[in-house]
């Protein structure tokens, strides 16, 4: 695959949506894919992508990432350039990341600085969800201008985190009343934050500093109780939520719930929930930091509960929450990483890397084990993201009119992954040393290469903001 020409072909692969599975070509032009059918004649100008032997997937959506985000004194160490190329490499071609409302300012003037982070670096498409912090009638008013005219519809709300990121339950109520009426939604982070703080305090005062009293101190039972608290108050506010990175089976019940009355619930979950549990804190070494996230691994029933909930659609999708620092203080001139709390795990900045193996893993250990369908596979890497987030049908499929985002993935090569072969900026993966079956191959961005087998053929700053619309239409 060489030269950049106006048209290309993918020819010989087998096509798989979240609904199709069958062998077509398929034609790009300007960005967009026009036609798609068996034994396509192109002319000799025409760029011929061989796609024998590929599966032919819509390009991943994953719409929870942190690149260069700031929480605390710590800075995620990705940034748009590394953690964008990381994700093409990893199939993924469109990122939702956050804008993030300081203390006094807007929303518009977080997704003003998010903007100018990611023009320019990124190399996929991107948007933004805004982590609201506060919430007057002034910032109300700036949301609603954000969805109707910033292209930006979703906001993150934190019941974790108290004296940082928090918002208290009127805030988010208001918040929520006003999205339900303007076509925006929420996405919350459920934990009790005011009951984990006491608890974090009480074993930090008893010496219990190592990184495995970060999952002690948050218990499921606490992530259950706010995502309960939360669904009340979306009802009440008659507005759709979205809950991110739902780990615990305490959770997931009143989330099954809620949709069976027909409450417009909708929740993600994370790799690491999927193939991890809380076996992994089983010592004190400072080494298991690289398993603080929030919330933290569960039990072996919830990761299987988990595995349910994405084959019967009472979780519709998997984001990669990727938000990684280093294990190494200073690796690649990054600081403030996971070694600020090597005293004290409470100082543990929070978060893990996924974003260069989300479709693999997932392929490898959802579908060639049998646990969820091809097609479900891509519904939940891809299209269902699209859909939920207001980015489908540009993004999310292949269909006539879409943008050609698209992934050749070779089916049957095995591979070991690992940190040092990977292109992110941190210095570990939770997935080190396991070998897959399934490799992302080629990568296009609206028609132009990205991955070309295996190889960075993309450029920094390929990647565009895409606005979105009014969510309204997915429920
Ligand atoms: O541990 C995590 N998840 N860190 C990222 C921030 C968040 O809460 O999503
Ligand atoms: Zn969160
Ligand atoms: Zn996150």
């Amino acid at each position: 695959m060489t030269g950049s020409t106006e048209r290309t072909l993918i020819h010989g692969g087998r096509i798989i949506t979240a609904v199709d599975d069958y062998r077509a070509d398929i034609l790009i032009e300007a960005e967009r894919i026009v036609c798609i059918g068996q034994m396509l004649q192109v002319g000799p100008d025409t760029r011929r992508i061989d796609a024998s032997g590929m599966l032919v997937f819509p390009g991943g959506v994953d719409c929870h990432t942190h690149m260069e985000n700031t929480f605390g004194q710590s800075v995620t160490c990705d940034n748009f350039v590394t953690g964008t190329r990381a994700a093409a490499f990893g199939g993924t071609t469109t990122i939702i990341d956050f804008a993030l409302q300081k203390p006094g300012d807007s929303p518009l003037d977080a997704i003003a600085r998010a903007q100018g982070k990611a023009a320019s670096a990124a190399s996929v498409d991107y948007s933004f969800h805004v982590i609201v912090t506060h919430v007057d009638e002034r910032v109300l008013e700036d949301m609603r201008y954000a969805i109707r005219h910033e292209g930006v519809s979703s906001f993150k709300m934190f019941m974790a985190y108290p004296g940082t990121v928090m918002s208290d339950d009127a805030a988010i109520f208001r918040a929520m009343r006003m999205v339900g009426q303007h076509g925006g939604m929420i996405a919350l982070h459920a934990e009790n934050g005011t009951v984990i703080d006491l608890l974090v305090r009480e074993a930090v005062a008893q010496g219990h500093t190592s990184p495995r009293y970060h999952a002690l101190t948050r218990p499921a039972i606490l992530e259950g109780e706010a995502t309960h608290r939360g669904i009340k108050l979306a009802e009440l506010a008659e507005a759709p939520v979205y809950f991110v990175h739902l780990s615990a089976k305490e959770a997931l019940k009143h989330i099954i719930e809620a949709r069976d009355l027909g409450i417009p619930v909708f929740a993600e979950t994370c790799p690491h929930y999927l193939f991890f549990d809380d076996s992994a804190y089983a010592n004190d070494s400072f080494e298991l930091a690289r398993y603080v996230m929030s919330p933290p691994l569960r039990s072996k029933e919830s990761q299987n509960a988990l595995w349910t909930a994405l084959k019967t659609d009472d979780l519709q999708l998997i984001s990669t929450d990727h938000c990684p620092y280093c294990l190494k203080e200073g690796y690649r001139g990054h600081v403030n990483q996971k070694p600020l709390g090597r005293d004290d795990f409470s100082k543990i900045p929070n978060g893990v890397p996924g974003i260069e193996t989300r479709m693999t893993v997932v392929y490898d250990g959802g579908v060639r084990s049998g646990r969820i369908s091809l097609n479900r596979f891509v519904e939940l890497t891809s299209t269902a993201p699209a859909k939920l987030f207001g980015l489908f049908p540009k993004k999310g499929t292949l269909a006539i009119g879409s943008d050609a985002d698209i992934v050749l993935f070779s089916p049957e090569e095995s591979h070991t992954i690992s940190a040092a072969t990977q292109h992110s900026d941190c210095d570990f993966t939770l997935f080190e040393g396991r070998q897959v079956t399934g490799r992302v191959k080629t990568v296009l961005l609206r028609g132009e290469p990205l991955i070309d087998d295996g190889r960075w053929v993309g450029r920094v700053g390929q990647g565009q903001f895409v606005a979105r619309g009014e969510l309204r239409a997915q429920w």
